[in-house]
């Protein structure tokens, strides 16, 4: 007769290899992210070359602990802010040096890059950056690492299971096609060259499918002619109307490039979101939304403009969260939740939390630059899926 001890530590020992056997048959769903520095968390800063990093105050003065953290904005990116809503985790930089296959299978991997493109040549100036292919060569030496950890047939879930975003464009426009140091602003008109980004993005969306991507969403852009930098470098200072012509035709291109190769990969479900229209807007109609500067960065330098990117002998506007542009090329926190919100809405996308351990982790207060020499590695996540847009800390 088995005694009820015996019969107790039987039922826990089950319960246990169960539990463990549970584990090792699902893997985590987790983000792997391509993009620019609208999506970059940390990769540019570790290039020590780079002429795009987001190593320097004010960057992330609204984020964690306030320190930049390879972000350039003052708070949260738009990739950030979808993933929060999905409940996915906020997946580290490439480059981050606390990076393992653990942490990997845990939260995924963030490839984008301040400066890259989908072509290769796009955001040479920058001398260092990712372009969409050297992103994806990152993401496939990526795939060796988890397969010699978990084996190939484990990894081949682990990555078929993963939500992917391809989110540029920007770069191949600003710099690249429309300045005429890239020679692919002579060589190209406007429909040879957007004929040319859909080709290249085209091979790239089938190399990252035959690589196991199945769920994927491709960003559209925003109107980049009103960005700042854009307006300045026009004699009105109004938004340059070409630049949106061009991010139109590319989203018009792009959402069915995106929606063709849906149809024709096997068991691809690609989708296609962008907010340009919401943006304009709110360009338009600053009041509206609640902003009242749509044309200038919260980040300046006095009177010189453009500045490119945001220092630490710039002034910062009264109020963050009044300002759609953080620096020239940037949008704020709060207009980013603007954009992510309208990304949500417009493709359905519903909180899953299929994370096991409930993935964002509760912010920590807002609190004022520290002059620790070492921001944290791991990116803080700060808040809730639904918490509204902290206020900014301390300006007023
Ligand atoms: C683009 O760069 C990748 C490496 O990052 C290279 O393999 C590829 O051949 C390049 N493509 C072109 C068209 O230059
Ligand atoms: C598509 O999904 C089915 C069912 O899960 C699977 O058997 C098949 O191998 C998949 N095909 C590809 C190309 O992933
Ligand atoms: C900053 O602006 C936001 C948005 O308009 C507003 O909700 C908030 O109250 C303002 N904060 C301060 C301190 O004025
Ligand atoms: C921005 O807000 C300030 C202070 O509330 C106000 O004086 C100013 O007119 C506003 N500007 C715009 C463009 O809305
Ligand atoms: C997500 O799921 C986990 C485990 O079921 C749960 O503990 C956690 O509270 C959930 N998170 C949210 C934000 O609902």
């Amino acid at each position: 007769m088995e005694s009820l001890n015996m019969k107790m530590i039987r039922a826990v020992m089950i319960i246990a290899v169960l539990g463990i056997l549970s584990q090792l048959g699902s893997c985590k769903v987790v983000q792997f992210i391509f993009g620019d520095s609208l999506s970059d968390v940390g990769n540019n800063e570790k290039l020590a070359k780079s002429a795009a990093r987001a190593s320097l105050p004010w960057y992330g003065i609204d984020f964690g602990d306030g320190l930049p953290n390879g972000r350039f904005s003052n708070g949260r990116t738009v990739a950030d802010i979808i993933g929060d809503h999905i409940g996915l985790p906020r997946p580290p930089a490439f480059l981050d040096p606390s990076l393992t296959e653990d942490k990997i299978l845990e939260n995924g991997v963030n490839f984008a890059s301040g400066g890259g493109g989908i072509l290769n040549e796009t955001g040479g100036l920058f001398i260092q950056r990712f372009c969409l292919y050297k992103q994806i060569e990152l993401f496939r030496g990526t795939q060796e690492l988890i397969r010699r950890k978990i084996g190939a047939e484990e990894a081949a879930k682990f990555f078929e299971g993963a939500n992917y975003v391809v989110a540029l464009g920007s770069n191949d426009f600003i710099n690249n096609y429309l300045q005429p140091v890239y020679s692919d602003s002579w060589k190209y008109t406007d429909a040879t060259f957007i004929d040319y980004l859909m080709g290249t993005l085209e091979n790239q969306l089938k190399l990252l499918h035959s690589l196991g991507a199945r769920q994927l969403v491709v960003f559209g852009l925003g109107p980049i002619g009103c960005i700042p930098l854009q307006r300045i470098l026009s004699s009105s200072g109004g938004c340059q109307e070409r630049t949106n012509k061009l991010a139109l035709s590319f989203n018009k291109a792009s959402a069915k490039l995106v929606n063709d190769l849906s149809r024709s990969l096997p068991n691809a479900t690609y989708q296609f979101g962008d907010a340009y229209d919401v943006v304009a807007d709110v360009i338009a109609n600053p009041n509206k939304y609640g902003f009242n500067n749509s044309d200038s960065p919260c980040c300046s330098l006095g009177g010189i403009r453009p500045a490119i990117l945001c220092l630490p002998l710039s002034t910062l506007c009264a109020n963050r969260s009044t300002y759609v542009f953080w620096d020239e090329y940037h949008p704020s926190d709060r207009a980013n939740e603007m954009i992510a919100k309208e990304i949500i809405r417009k493709l359905g996308f519903l909180y899953t939390n299929s994370t096991s351990n409930g993935s964002p982790s509760p912010s920590p207060a807002e609190a004022p630059a520290r002059s620790t020499p070492e921001a944290p590695t791991e990116a803080p996540a700060r808040s809730t899926p639904e918490a509204p847009t902290e206020s900014p800390s301390s300006d007023d």
